[in-house]
């Protein structure tokens, strides 16, 4: 019998776990209890945290339902969800496309078709509401433009609500779908969206509050576009002016994702309105391409939990 000591522990497991069949999850179990015992180890990690830890993960499945998911959200707080996007870029973006960023929670499959030139606000704009015209081209890699290629757009309002927060969460504003024309070219009006904070209420908010973090996500246009022979991209467009755009709590920000409206742009088809020009560009489908998304509908991770 082995002396199972701070040590030996982990080889025990790791040796009893040895004939795992399937090749990949024995490698991310292997290396999920290894890390895992590391940490215990290099935290001295006592009784009574092991509980609250258990106590908080605990809390974190029973927040989860249909229409919220709090696993991803401690994902997102914790950098997880935006380091497996940066390291899913690096295996299947091609150089020159877009940066990808997170789905977020409030994606809508289906979203109501918006013509281009059109708005994806239902109400009409008023004064606390400034109106701003997004366009440009989704091209391939090089700068081609690619035909057909659909967009869908979905965002907050100006109070930095989704339509999915408000009263009655079947209500649709803020979001839509268009469909670029042959050159690739597309067009639509908006309204400034407002920066937010992540949902709060729950114990991924206490745990970020405990931290002394704001919570805040920067104003932002969540963009998903997809055309037959492209890798689907999903990304959003980040406001430079919001005052969180270099602490973002989810880390979704990149660079090349920031933009600020100004008028008098060439080639506007607004001139009249403050405009953000953004071109996408998309990574071929190359075959054997990994899909994936950092991120899905809510319902259909529990209706995956529930499958087993
Ligand atoms: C969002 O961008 O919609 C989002 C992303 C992560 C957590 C919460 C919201
Ligand atoms: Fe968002």
């Amino acid at each position: 019998m082995k002396d199972l000591d701070r040590f030996a522990i982990t080889e025990a497991v790791l040796e009893q776990m040895a004939g795992t069949p399937d090749p990949r999850l024995r490698r991310i179990i292997e290396s999920a209890v290894r890390h895992l015992h590391d940490f215990a180890r290099e935290v001295e990690l006592t009784p009574e945290e092991w509980l609250a830890g258990i106590a908080f993960l605990t809390a974190v499945g029973q927040a989860c339902t249909a229409h919220r998911q709090e696993f991803i959200l401690l994902s997102d707080v914790l950098g997880l969800s935006r380091l497996v996007n940066v390291m899913h870029d690096a295996r299947s973006r091609a150089e020159g496309a877009t940066e990808t960023s997170l789905l977020g929670p409030f994606y809508r499959e289906d979203p109501p078709e918006v013509p281009l030139g059109g708005s994806l606000a239902r109400a009409a704009t008023d004064g606390n509401r400034k109106e701003i015209l997004l366009f440009g081209r989704v091209t391939d890699a090089g700068g081609e433009p690619v035909p057909g290629a659909v967009m869908d757009l979905w965002q907050t309002n100006a109070e930095g609500l989704y339509d999915l927060q408000g009263e009655d969460p079947s209500a649709v504003d803020m979001r839509g779908r268009l469909r670029c024309d042959a050159e690739g070219r597309y067009h639509v009006r908006t309204v400034k969206p407002r920066g937010y904070s992540v949902p709060m209420d729950g114990p991924v908010g206490r745990l970020v509050r405990l931290q002394g973090r704001h919570g805040h996500r920067p104003a932002h246009i969540h963009v998903l576009v997809s055309a037959p022979g492209y890798q689907e991209l999903v990304t959003a467009l980040y406001f430079a002016d919001d005052p969180h755009v270099e602490s973002d709590t989810v880390f979704g920000v990149s660079g090349s994702l920031v933009v600020s409206e100004r008028t008098g742009l060439p080639d506007a088809p607004r001139p009249d309105l403050p405009a953000v020009r953004y071109d996408f560009r998309l990574s071929p489908l190359a075959a054997g391409a990994e899909g994936g998304r950092v991120g899905a509908d809510p319902s259909r991770i529990a209706e995956a939990a529930r499958s087993g």
